[in-house]
C-alpha cells in the first residue's frame, strides 16, 4: 500500500523539478501521475512533438526510485486542433457548442476526435513503451466531469440511430417496446430517432433511458480505444481511469477494459454538494466516512479487487460552495480510510498549489512558494505507516444499478427522491455495524454473499428476477427497498402490479404508492416498535408474504409497509418505503441475523470500524476522542484504545468484539 502524487512539471520552471522530485521521494511517495492536461505542451503544432520535458521528468522520477503514471491528454485538446475541427466539440441539448477554454468538452462519438485521440495516444504510448520508469496509464481524465457524459451533436445523433438499430429487430419493435403511441411519438425509421431535445414537457422516459445507455456505452467505447492502444504498446502496463465520486457515469460498463478502477476523493467537497443535509462542522472538516467509503466499496466491488484513489484531497479545495481547511490529521485519516476499504495506492492531488489558471485556490501538498503545507507532512506520515495487505473480504453485497439511477432520476415523483441518498440509508446502516460491503452491479454473481441488499432495483426484467430468485432459493438472504421492480427494462410499468416479475419472490404486490414532503408526519410500526420513514411509501398487498411492518400515519395507515417471505432455502424482506436510520438499522440487523453474518454494536456517526486482511481500523472522523473496547488478545499496530479527534488506530486482529467504551 503506497502513496503517490499528481505533478504538473509543465507548470514550473525546469530548475525546480529536481527539488520537487527529491522532496517527493523524501516524503515516501512512490507514484507520480502526470500529463493529463498537457497535449499542447507535447504537440505545440500539428505533427511537431516536444517530449524533452516529459522524458526528463520521467527520468528524474525513475532515478529517485519512484514510478511515473502517465495519462492520455485527451481531456484538453490544443486550440489549434479545435480551430481546425470545431466538430469535435460536444453540444448542449439546445445545440449550443461546449467551447474550448476549459476541459472535457469533446464528443465521445466524433469520428474526428476518435482519430485525433488514436493519433496522440499512439505517439505517446510508443514513445514510452520501453521506458522502465512508467508503471501504467490513466485514460483521459474523469470522463463525464462537468456533466459531459451526454452530448447532443450530430455525430451523437447518427451514432444513436445506429445503436438503436443494433438493438431492435425493427423500428416497429422499438415503438412497441417503448410504447410510443403515447402523445403520437411513433417513429418510422431508426434514422429519425434523434437525441432527446428540449421540448415543453419532459421527453419520453424510454427514449431518455435509451439515450443514457447509449451515452454510457459511447464513453466505454471511447475508453476502450485508449486501453487497446496502451496495451498494444506495452502489455505490462496497467490501465486505469479516474472516476468521480457519487456520479452517474456507469463505472461497471468500463470495468472490463481496465486493470483496476480508481477514483478521485474530495471529502470536504462531497458533503457540501452531494448530500442533501447541511454538513455538520465535523463533516466540513473531514467529510462523511460513509459517503467516501461507499465510493471505495464501489470501485473495489466493480472488479472484486483493490482499487486506487487517483486523486486525494490535499487540503482546502476551490470548487465546493465553501473552502474550509480540513482538520489537522484529515489528510492522513483519508489515506488510512481508503486503504482499510481496499485501496492499494492513495495519490494526492496535487503536488503544489498552482499560481495560474482555474485552480489557484486549490491546495497542494506544498504551497505555491514550494514550502510544505500540512498535506505534505500528513501524506508523508501515511506513507510511513501503510503496509501491504490482501483485498477486503465482504460477506454482504449491495446491488447498485446505474440504469435504475438514471430512470428514477427522470421520474423522481418528489424533489426529495435521490437514488444515491436512498442507497446510502442502507449502506450507512451496514457500515455503522462494521459490516464489509461489496457494491456490485445487478449482473454480479450473488451466490458468494451471505446477504444481499438491493435498495432500488427499479428496472427488473426476467433475467434479473431469475438471478434474485435463484439466489434466495439457494439459501441467500435478500433485502429489497423502495421502488423495486416498478418498471421493465424499457422503462415501462409492468403489466402486472409492482414488483412485476418479483411478485412470487416477495409474496406481495404494490397496491398503490405515494410521495410526501418532509413536513408530513410519516411513521410505521415494525416488530413492535415505531419508526420514521420518508419521501416514498408503497402500500403493499401481501399474498403469501408475511406482513412485518404497517403504516401508522395519514392515508397509508393500516396498509402493509414491509413484508417478509420465505422462498426456497432463503428469505426476502421487501421494504416499500424509504426507511429512517433506525428502521434501516432494524432491517439490516434482521437480515444479518438471518444470514449468520456477524456485526458490531452500532457505532455513532463519524466513527467507523473496518476490517481488511485480518487487521481492523478504527477511524474517528469527529472532533471528540473516542475510546474503544478491544478483546484482550488484540494488540495495536498503530495508535491505542483512545482514538483522538480525526485520528485512527489499527488493530492487529479481526473486528470481532471491537466496540466503544460507554462514557
Ligand atoms: C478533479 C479533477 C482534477 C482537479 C480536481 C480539483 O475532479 O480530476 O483535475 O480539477 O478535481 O479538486
Amino acid at each position: 500500500m503506497t502513496v503517490g502524487v499528481c505533478y504538473f512539471p509543465e507548470h514550473w520552471s525546469r530548475e525546480r523539478w529536481e527539488t520537487d522530485i527529491s522532496q517527493m521521494a523524501e516524503a515516501g511517495i512512490e507514484y507520480v501521475r502526470m500529463g493529463e492536461f498537457a497535449w499542447r505542451r507535447i504537440e505545440p503544432e500539428r505533427g511537431t512533438f516536444d517530449f524533452a520535458w516529459l522524458d526528463e521528468a520521467v527520468e528524474l522520477i525513475g532515478k529517485s526510485g519512484m514510478k511515473a503514471v502517465l495519462c492520455t491528454p485527451t481531456a484538453t485538446p490544443p486550440k489549434w486542433l479545435v480551430d481546425e475541427h470545431p466538430d469535435v466539440r460536444q453540444r448542449e441539448q439546445d445545440g449550443t457548442p461546449r467551447e474550448w477554454g476549459s476541459r472535457r468538452f469533446t464528443c465521445f462519438n466524433s469520428p474526428t476526435y476518435r482519430s485525433e485521440t488514436e493519433r496522440i495516444v499512439s505517439v505517446l504510448t510508443d514513445r514510452y513503451a520501453d521506458n522502465p520508469h512508467v508503471a501504467g496509464w490513466q485514460t483521459d481524465n474523469e470522463f463525464g466531469c462537468h456533466e459531459t457524459v451526454t452530448c447532443y451533436c450530430e455525430d451523437c445523433g447518427e451514432a444513436f440511430s445506429e445503436w438503436l438499430a443494433d438493438r431492435y429487430e425493427s423500428v416497429a419493435d422499438l415503438n412497441d417496446a417503448w410504447g410510443t403511441t403515447f402523445w403520437s411519438q411513433q417513429y418510422d425509421d431508426f434514422e429519425s430517432i434523434d437525441p432527446p431535445k428540449p421540448t415543453p414537457a419532459a421527453n419520453h422516459p424510454s427514449r431518455v433511458l435509451a439515450y443514457e445507455r447509449f451515452s454510457n456505452d459511447s464513453v466505454a467505447e471511447y475508453n476502450r480505444l485508449h486501453a487497446a492502444l496502451i496495451r498494444e504498446a506495452n502489455d505490462e502496463w496497467f490501465v486505469t481511469h479516474n472516476f468521480m465520486g457519487g456520479f452517474s457515469l456507469d463505472a461497471f460498463r468500463l470495468a472490463d477494459d481496465l486493470d483496476f478502477l480508481s477514483w478521485d476523493s474530495y471529502p470536504t467537497g462531497f458533503v457540501q454538494d452531494r448530500q442533501p443535509d447541511t454538513p455538520t462542522v465535523d463533516e466540513l472538516r473531514a467529510g462523511n466516512p460513509d459517503q467516501v467509503s461507499m465510493n471505495h466499496d464501489l470501485q473495489r466491488g466493480a472488479k472484486g479487487k483493490p482499487f486506487w484513489v487517483m486523486e486525494q484531497q490535499p487540503g482546502d479545495i476551490n470548487w465546493p460552495p465553501q473552502s474550509p481547511q480540513p482538520a489537522d490529521g484529515a489528510m492522513r485519516l483519508w489515506a488510512h480510510h481508503a486503504v482499510a476499504h481496499g485501496a492499494d495506492a492513495v495519490v494526492y492531488f496535487r503536488w503544489r498549489r498552482c499560481r495560474q489558471g482555474q485552480e489557484q485556490y486549490h491546495a497542494g501538498l506544498r504551497r505555491q512558494d514550494g514550502s510544505p503545507d500540512r498535506g505534505y507532512r500528513e501524506a508523508s506520515t501515511a506513507a510511513d505507516e501503510l503496509f501491504d495487505l490482501d483485498s477486503v473480504d465482504a460477506s454482504v453485497a449491495l446491488v447498485h444499478d446505474y440504469e435504475s439511477l438514471w430512470a428514477t432520476r427522470s421520474q423522481p415523483l418528489s424533489p426529495d427522491w435521490d437514488y444515491w441518498n436512498h442507497l446510502r440509508t442502507y449502506y450507512d446502516a451496514l457500515r455503522a455495524r462494521g459490516v464489509q460491503v461489496d457494491i456490485v452491479s445487478p449482473e454480479a454473481t450473488l451466490e458468494r454473499y451471505d446477504a444481499v441488499v438491493a435498495p432500488t432495483l427499479y428496472l427488473v426484467g426476467d433475467e434479473l428476477s431469475t438471478a434474485l430468485t435463484d439466489y434466495v432459493d439457494s439459501g441467500g438472504c435478500l433485502l429489497l427497498g423502495a421502488r423495486t421492480g416498478e418498471k421493465d427494462p424499457y422503462n415501462r410499468l409492468h403489466e402486472s402490479l409492482a414488483p412485476g416479475p418479483l411478485t412470487a419472490l416477495t409474496g406481495a404486490q404494490v397496491a398503490r404508492h405515494e410521495t410526501l414532503p418532509d413536513h408530513v408526519e410519516t411513521r410505521l410500526s415494525y416488530d413492535g416498535a415505531t419508526y420514521e420513514f420518508r419521501t416514498w411509501a408503497s402500500w403493499l398487498a401481501p399474498e403469501v408474504g408475511v406482513p412485518r411492518g404497517e403504516y401508522r400515519t395519514g392515508e397509508a395507515a393500516g396498509n402493509t409497509a414491509i413484508v417478509r417471505n420465505a422462498a426456497g432455502d432463503g428469505s426476502v424482506t421487501y421494504c416499500g418505503c424509504w426507511p429512517g436510520d433506525d428502521l434501516a438499522d432494524a432491517l439490516v440487523t434482521e437480515l444479518l441475523d438471518a444470514a449468520g453474518v456477524e456485526y458490531t454494536e452500532r457505532f455513532p456517526d463519524g466513527v467507523r470500524v473496518m476490517e481488511r486482511d485480518g487487521y481492523t481500523w478504527a477511524l474517528n472522523f469527529t472532533s471528540d476522542p473516542v475510546t474503544l473496547t478491544v478483546p484482550d488478545s488484540t494488540g495495536f499496530l498503530l495508535g491505542e484504545s483512545t482514538v483522538d479527534a480525526f485520528d485512527t488506530a489499527v488493530l492487529d486482529g479481526s473486528i470481532r468484539g471491537v466496540g466503544l467504551a460507554s462514557e
